[in-house]
């Protein structure tokens, strides 16, 4: 089957400005917060999931995680510690995320290496979480085979029996993962496909090197 191109001219009606080194913030962080606020403005939908990619030896997968903070210079997401992606994590702990904005025309990849959120931080993370979601997380063995869903809710409904009227406290095996990033790419689509895409890299020396690549 072929996919028909035409869909691109509904795809591209957002504001295409310009983004250029100079008005590039020196901070990519800042340049982040910057473009994740337009995002939450122009309403795009789901503004913090990210296509998360991990690799186990010669084996990449992607997913879509949801970000929850930008902490320690670090991009931080929640997850299931014995799920597929953390069994990747524990074997190559470099990983790349890319978040799409289309009502804003904007892509940001991000490409670094993770380590795990601290107990304190991932305790009070959990404990903002609905109870349901809670719950949930307690329930789900997370990319593990499932014989059916009767199963998942039996399991769901006897854990909300476990802590009836007791605080949830977080599973060992639910935390979260800090992406320290090397690299982030700004991209903004512009007409006739000459996109401006702007990258920052972390030298040697631990400082952000900012350049322009081609389309
Ligand atoms: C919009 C959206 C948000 C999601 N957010 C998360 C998340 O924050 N954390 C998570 O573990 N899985 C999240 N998921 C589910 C993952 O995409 C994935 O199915 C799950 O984490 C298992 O992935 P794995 O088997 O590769 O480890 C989300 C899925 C979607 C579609």
């Amino acid at each position: 089957m072929k996919i028909k191109t035409n869909i691109s001219q509904i795809r591209f009606k957002y504001k295409k400005e310009s983004f250029d080194i100079s008005n590039a913030n020196s901070d990519p962080f800042k340049q982040f917060i910057k473009w994740f606020n337009e995002a939450l403005k122009f309403k795009v939908f789901e503004p913090t999931a990210m296509t998360l990619s991990t690799c186990k030896n010669t084996k990449v997968s992607s997913r879509i995680v949801l970000l929850k903070g930008i902490e320690k210079k670090s991009f931080v997401f929640y997850t299931n510690l014995n799920s597929r992606k953390s069994s990747d994590i524990k074997n190559n702990s470099n990983v790349a995320a890319v978040f799409w904005w289309p009502q804003i025309g904007k892509q940001v990849r991000i490409e670094g290496n993770v380590k795990k959120v601290n107990k304190k931080d991932a305790d009070i993370y959990f404990s903002t979480r609905s109870r349901k979601s809670q719950i949930g997380s307690w329930a789900s063995d997370q990319s593990n085979i499932l014989k059916n869903r009767k199963t998942l809710l039996s399991k769901f409904a006897i854990i909300e029996k476990r802590f009836e009227n007791k605080e949830i406290k977080r599973p060992n095996y639910w935390s979260g993962y800090l992406i320290n990033p090397i690299l982030i790419e700004f991209w903004q689509g512009r007409d006739n496909r000459l996109h401006d895409r702007i990258v920052y890299k972390k030298n040697n020396q631990k400082k952000w090197k900012k350049y322009r690549l081609n389309p």
